[in-house]
């Protein structure tokens, strides 16, 4: 049976119980990227934010956005992650053990707009409304949660379309191939083909003060290539050692083309729904160590990634000083250092 590009993205998805596993072992590490956008975010005030790659909000510091009343879009294409991470991000416990819902905190000004079943407190005693219903799990989540109309949340791909246009594509363009050679020819001139195609995120034209883009770039080499990998392997079987060695320029250069073509649609898309004076926080692994030869090297595609940034934005380091622009990131395997940066949208 044919795994589509639909499928592929489907299989990521967890169930609500991955997800929240997810959150437990993850979160902490995405700390710095909540402090960073924390940052931004008072230094800017935004009324209108929009985090692409949102996932399971481990690095969005959710509760203060909902708090400023500011309106809120939440993109992923991980089908019904979003949900779940908003569910996993509004309840936290107070010193003496009680719950409290972000939603249900007063300042906010319209609570039935972010949960359908908010029923106003009969006591003030509480920090959770009537409904709230403690669900048996780590972190805290309320069972009653019915998400509302805000935030506004979409399963769309933040390269403008072309990661999804190259992934639904891929199939098709393998019929017929019989060597992995072939193969990498047929998909590295669809990886250039696929440029003309446009699927803009559905959020207006110069209308948002705060993107976010937080380790996003850093997953846009991984997919959609594994997926034609997998596709190919399926196809083709997996190719011997010697073939492998042999293949690995063909390999590296069809990585680097999808990368540079996401990072420049995902530029594209970010400048073309940011205010004027609006910002954008980007951060992505550029260095990886390896344990085995004790050494830092740059990961593969980021000082293009990095060139084609600076061709769309300006870099203002007086939120996020140079000094603190590299950090450690380290989810357990071997650390990386994260680049962390403001970007100011050139002028057209
Ligand atoms: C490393 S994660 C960032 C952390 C994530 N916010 C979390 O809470 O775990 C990158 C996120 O970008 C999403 N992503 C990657 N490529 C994407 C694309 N082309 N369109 C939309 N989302 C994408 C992934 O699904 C993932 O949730």
């Amino acid at each position: 049976m044919t795994v589509t590009w639909k499928d592929y993205l489907s299989a990521h998805k967890g169930d609500a119980e991955t997800y929240r596993e997810c959150c437990l072992r993850f979160r902490e590490a995405f700390e710095q990227q909540r402090t960073n956008i924390t940052r931004v975010f008072e230094a800017k005030s935004p009324k209108v934010i929009a985090c692409l790659g949102a996932g399971v909000l481990n690095d969005i510091p959710y509760d203060l956005f909902v708090r400023s009343g500011a309106k809120v879009h939440l993109v992923d294409w991980m089908p019904s992650s979003i949900e779940a991470g908003i569910g996993l991000s509004i309840i936290d416990v107070d010193e003496n053990g009680c719950p409290r819902c972000v939603y249900c905190d007063p300042s906010v000004e319209c609570p039935e707009a972010y949960c359908r079943h908010y029923r106003r407190q009969k006591s003030s005693d509480t920090a959770v409304c009537d409904e709230y219903k403690q669900a048996p799990s780590d972190p805290p989540r309320c069972a009653a949660f019915a998400r509302g109309d805000e935030p506004d949340v979409r399963y769309e791909d933040v390269t403008g379309g072309y990661a999804s246009e190259f992934g639904h594509r891929v199939s098709q363009t393998l019929r017929g191939v019989r060597t992995w050679k072939q193969a990498f020819v047929e998909i590295s001139d669809l990886a250039q083909r696929v440029k003309s195609h446009r699927t803009p995120l559905s959020i207006d034209d110069d209308s948002v003060d705060l993107v976010t883009s937080s380790m996003v770039v850093s997953q846009l080499d991984e997919e959609p290539y594994d997926y034609f990998s997998y596709r190919a392997g399926e196809l083709l079987g997996r190719p011997k050692q010697r073939e492998e060695s042999r293949l690995l320029p063909s390999m590296e250069a069809l990585r680097s083309i999808l990368l540079a073509n996401q990072v420049e649609r995902h530029c594209e898309e970010i400048k073309r729904i940011l205010a004027p004076d609006g910002v954008c926080y980007m951060s992505f692994e550029m260095f990886h160590f390896n344990p085995e030869a004790g050494q830092w090297f740059v990961v593969a595609g980021m000082s293009k990634a990095l060139a084609i940034i600076g061709r769309w934005f300006n870099f203002n380091f007086d939120i996020i000083a140079p000094n603190e622009t590299l950090a450690t990131f380290d989810r357990g395997k071997a650390p990386s250092l994260v680049g962390s940066f403001v970007l100011e949208p050139k002028a057209a």
